[in-house]
């Protein structure tokens, strides 16, 4: 009771941090100011206070029906669930009777009840009329039971002027009827044939009366003419009466107010009043909006349920950088639950299942949304583990864009977990609802809907006290966000909300008390929701095919990993460039290993395969020509001596007795050149014998590597490895020995067979293009053995160059630091 009393203020608890959400927040403080009594601005209430009391109640249009209570009162408490289910009854009636309610225990209100509108004791509940004066004090009901039934007699009491929106209460006679169509422009006339005592025709008039192309009336059992004409023997019954002239039995499941008034407002032709009368075909004709999708309405869609997962992953967390605290918490639980009971796709799943994971890994107090979308993107590409992009709605299309969508998802979804964990049987029944309640908490767009959720959920959520009761609380619960926002802007009116399963969904649900007031069958409700959420049941039409999504993530992660290569080269361009300037050229050996290091040679690869012209072509071969030596010049070299071999590098040595760091390849020793050229002529020796030496022995046997590293990298990426250890192993080894660890089983056959064959294409092409070119290079005839010497000789000769050339710069070079030394 202290929980309903004291109403604790919901806004104060949202995180403010998001600017986006600032004006919606201002909206919500406003409207919660007045919420400090045992109503909500949920409740479907008007709620009063001394300033808004009399612009309420004086010259309304509508008559005012108000509690005025006091929230420390023990009745009144008692009574405001019944209050509060007397407004959501009544909705409808809304432009012709208004419901509403004034706390008298908050201060500035208590003088207005007593002496303004004369209330004695709580609660008490007053008619006002409409267009009321200032002075009126309004008519008590002495009798609270039964309230719906005195609001009608109060209607029908009612003096001119007659409430503008209110229909006629009266029974229509012979008379009027004969000439109903001439007088009145509807389509529809309902007919309810009655006992004098039944209110059921009247309360069915009100139920449309905000609908159009309809008209609600109640003949009395007493108008024998009446009923003798259309030979009526049920009471209540209804009959529809058209404009040719016939009439026909509304056919109903009961005869009662619930299904006549649900039954008229889905005639053809009967909308809610504003809206235009809609069909599905003149949707999306012009549009350049996806086509619509034909669906079973009375199904789910694994498709909206994928939707949703992306879109509140993808979009609604990604609303914040860093999550912390009660966010990281919040997504903790829901990525959790989805992780357990999501009934996905196994690539979906596995993608939860890694995300979960992750997620329970991390130790810091705060994870960044970053490095989140690193696991939800499946950038360590592990196999067969996506959760689609984009969203792709089905059972959840809206005849509009901003219909429907996004909110219809996540119902449907939490309706799908709370029916899987029931399945599955979790051991805490409030694990769902309430990562349900965290994630709209937290996260949901709607600030508006989180708080009536908020509102719902602080009122009875602790009542669930099994997995069943938990999915009824949230049928329950949703029937109720139906009913307060059907009619609202935000209803599609090709998808009015209704009471949900509806009697042609499930004849079954649905019942009549003895007074006539319809009663779900918790029973059948229950075996409705299962049924209907089961992951049995869920469609799979219109889902992207699962190698489809994976090629696609492998597409984007191969752009991604292209990207950063490109960017640290650029990176490395500049630092190089920068370096360069200051320092002199030929990179030490040390430094280049490093180099090497930072980068893995399948970056490389492709970040020269990006890079056209010979500045590409020339960093490949020297970074082969290091990185793996057996070509065949470098093999012949070394086999002949240490020394020469060691001879190119002395030209490295000898740059760094200036005791610089070295700039390394290719570009820095042109800067360099360029540099030094000024002072010394001998220096463009320097860089020419390096290039030149570098150039010719490298540039054919380079060609072809890069172009066995392209084919590398691609079928590397094609097939994906298991683990990454093994994926690893395979890259150094060439992809010649060790088979990938394939997690799926299905591919496995065909992906070693496809690996197997990529394998020795790579070889075969690398011996064709090796020898191929060195053919055309030396001429055809020659033999191994002859080729070999020819590149040994014209290697000597280069080294003999190179010595010759420092021999003499060493001595140029030792002259100006002695001078500088003396
Ligand atoms: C937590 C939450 C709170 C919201 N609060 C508001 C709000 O305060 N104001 C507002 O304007 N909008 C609110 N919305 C949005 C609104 O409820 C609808 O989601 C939206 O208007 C789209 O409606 P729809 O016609 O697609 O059906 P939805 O209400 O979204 O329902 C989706 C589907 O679920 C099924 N369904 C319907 N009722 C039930 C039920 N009782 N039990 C099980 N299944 C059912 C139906 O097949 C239906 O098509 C809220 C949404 C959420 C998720
Ligand atoms: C009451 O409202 C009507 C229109 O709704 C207006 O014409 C009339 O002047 C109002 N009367 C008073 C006393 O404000
Ligand atoms: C289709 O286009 C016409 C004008 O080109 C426009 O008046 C109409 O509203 C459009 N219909 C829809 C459903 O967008
Ligand atoms: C839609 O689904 C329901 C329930 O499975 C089924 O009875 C009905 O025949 C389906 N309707 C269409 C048009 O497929």
């Amino acid at each position: 009771m202290a929980r309903l009393c004291a109403s604790p203020r919901f806004v104060s608890r949202w995180r403010t941090d998001r600017s986006v959400l600032f004006s919606c927040l201002c909206l919500i403080v406003l409207a919660s100011a007045a919420e400090a009594g045992l109503y909500t601005a949920s409740d479907q209430i008007v709620l009063l206070s001394q300033r808004n009391v009399r612009s309420a109640l004086v010259n309304s249009s509508a008559a005012m029906v108000v509690e005025f209570y006091a929230s420390w009162c023990g009745h009144c408490v008692a009574f405001s669930p019944y209050y509060k289910k007397l407004a959501r009854d009544i909705k409808e009636w809304k432009p012709a009777v208004n419901v509403a309610a004034i706390d008298c225990a908050e201060e500035g209100n208590n003088k207005v009840c007593s002496y303004d509108y004369e209330v004695r004791g709580y609660p008490t509940i007053k008619f006002f009329p409409a267009y009321s004066e200032a002075d009126s004090t309004g008519r008590p009901y002495r009798d609270l039971r039964n309230l719906r039934h005195r609001i009608i007699d109060s209607l029908e009491a009612h003096k001119e002027p007659w409430p503008p929106a209110c229909p006629p209460l009266e029974p229509i006679s012979q008379a009027e009827l004969d000439v109903f169509f001439e007088t009145n422009n509807v389509q529809h006339l309902a007919l309810i044939f009655e006992d004098v005592n039944s209110y059921v025709g009247r309360e069915v008039t009100l139920d449309l009366l905000q609908f159009d192309n309809i008209a609600v009336r109640r003949v009395l059992k007493s108008d024998h003419s009446l009923v003798t004409k259309l030979g009526v023997t049920e009471f209540p019954s209804c009959y529809l009466h058209q404009p040719g002239g016939n009439f026909t039995r509304l056919r109903v499941n009961f005869e009662a107010r619930a299904f006549y008034s649900y039954a008229l407002q889905r005639l053809p032709g009967v909308v809610r009043s504003g809206n235009p009368p809609m069909v599905l075909t003149q949707i999306h004709t012009n549009s350049t909006e996806e086509p619509w999708r034909p669906f079973n309405r009375s199904r789910v869609y694994m498709a909206d349920l994928e939707s949703a997962l992306h879109y509140s992953l993808r979009v609604e967390v990604a609303a914040f950088d860093v999550l912390e605290k009660d966010t990281l918490k919040a997504l903790n639980k829901y990525v959790s639950v989805l992780a357990k009971y999501f009934p996905g796709r196994p690539m979906v799943m596995n993608l939860l299942k890694s995300l979960n994971s992750w997620l329970k890994n991390q130790t810091d107090n705060q994870i960044s949304y970053e490095a989140f979308k690193q696991v939800l993107d499946n950038t360590a590409q592990v196999p067969h583990t996506a959760l689609p992009e984009g969203v792709r709605w089905v059972g959840c299309q809206g005849s509009q864009p901003h219909f429907r969508r996004y909110p219809c998802g996540v119902w449907t979804l939490f309706h799908v977990l709370t029916v899987q964990a029931n399945a599955t049987g979790g051991s805490d029944h409030l694990e769902v609802l309430n990562a349900m309640r965290n994630y709209i908490r937290h996260f949901f767009g709607c600030r508006d809907c989180a708080e009536h959720f908020e509102n719902m959920a602080r009122e009875d959520l602790a009542s669930v006290d099994s997995l069943q009761s938990a999915m009824t609380w949230l049928w329950f619960r949703h029937n109720r966000v139906n009913n307060r926002i059907a009619g609202a802007l935000s209803e599609d009116p090709l998808f009015p909300k209704i009471q949900w399963p509806s009697p042609e969904m499930c004849p079954s649900c649905h019942t009549v008390s003895e007074s006539g007031e319809h009663k779900w069958k918790k029973e059948q409700v229950l075996s409705f929701l299962l049924s209907y959420f089961s992951s049995s049941s869920i469609l799979t039409d219109y889902l992207e095919d699962e190698t489809q999504i994976l090629e696609k993530q492998k597409e984007k992660h191969a752009r991604q990993q292209e990207a950063a290569a490109a960017r640290k080269h650029r990176e490395r361009k500049a630092r190089e460039a920068l370096n360069s300037v200051t320092l002199p050229p030929s990179p030490s050996p040390a430094e280049e290993e490093e180099e090497e290091e930072e980068e893995s040679p399948q970056d490389e690869a492709v970040a020269y395969e990006e890079e056209e012209g010979e500045e590409g072509a020339q960093a490949a071969s020297e970074m082969e020509g290091k990185s793996s030596e057996p070509t065949s010049w470098v093999q012949t070299e070394m086999d002949l001596s240490r020394d020469r071999r060691q001879a190119p590098r002395f030209s490295r040595f000898a740059g760094m007795r200036f005791g610089k760091p070295e700039g390394n390849r290719g570009l820095p020793s042109i800067i360099g050149m360029r540099f030094r050229e000024k002072r010394d002529d001998i220096v463009d020796l320097d860089s020419f014998v390096n290039q030149h030496f570098k150039d010719k022995a490298l540039q054919l046997a380079a060609s072809s590597r890069v172009k066995q590293r392209t084919l590398q990298t691609k079928v590397e990426q094609e097939p994906r490895p298991g683990f990454g250890l093994s994926m690893e192993l395979d890259t150094a080894l060439g992809m010649m020995g060790l088979q990938p660890v394939d997690v799926d089983l299905e591919g496995k056959g065909k992906r070693r067979q496809k690996r197997g064959l990529a394998g020795q294409y790579f070889r075969r092409e690398t011996e064709m293009t090796h020898k191929g070119r060195w053919m055309s290079a030396l001429s055809i005839g020659f033999s191994n053995l002859d080729i070999s010497l020819c590149v040994v000789l014209y290697s000597l000769s280069a080294i003999c160059l190179v010595l010759m050339y420092h021999f003499f710069k060493n001595r140029l070079k030792r002259r100006p630091v002695k001078i500088a030394l003396a």
